[in-house]
């Protein structure tokens, strides 16, 4: 177990950060204003998703996306900027996420798992 606490000031907009947290890489992505619209845009169609979220519901701070790098598939780790929805693809079986992890496409379950989050410090993330 354990908090981890990862300084997001360095990370640049537009970047995928990865840290490891458990065994498991942890995506954090400083969301472009091109992202966010997207994201948010696609909450019309969130109720047709598999796994139905707004972006709000993952995304609490707009800019910060933050989620457990594993495909809810079997396992793999999906790439960034990368699949028809851009957020991430993973190239195992061909899921696609978009830029708030959500599942839109591909034979993954479940939207990209995002850990409960501390968010009183807007320079930090940190969850345990
Ligand atoms: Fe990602 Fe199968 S493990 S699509």
């Amino acid at each position: 177990a354990g908090i981890v606490e990862v300084d997001l000031r360095p990370i640049r907009i537009g970047q995928n950060f990865t840290v490891k947290w458990r065994e498991k890489p942890v995506f954090i992505r400083k969301r472009t204003p091109d992202q966010i619209t997207s994201a948010k845009k696609d909450d019309i169609v969130a109720p047709s998703m598999r796994e139905p979220a707004t972006d709000a519901e993952r995304c609490k701070r707009p800019e910060w996306l933050i989620c457990i790098g594993v495909c809810t598939h079997l396992g793999c780790i999906p790439q960034p900027d990368a699949g028809n929805y851009g957020g991430y693809f993973c190239p195992c079986h061909g899921s696609h996420y978009d830029y708030a992890g959500r599942i839109r496409q591909g034979p993954a379950p479940k939207n990209l798992e995002v850990p409960p989050q501390g968010l009183e410090d807007p320079d930090k993330a940190h969850w345990e």
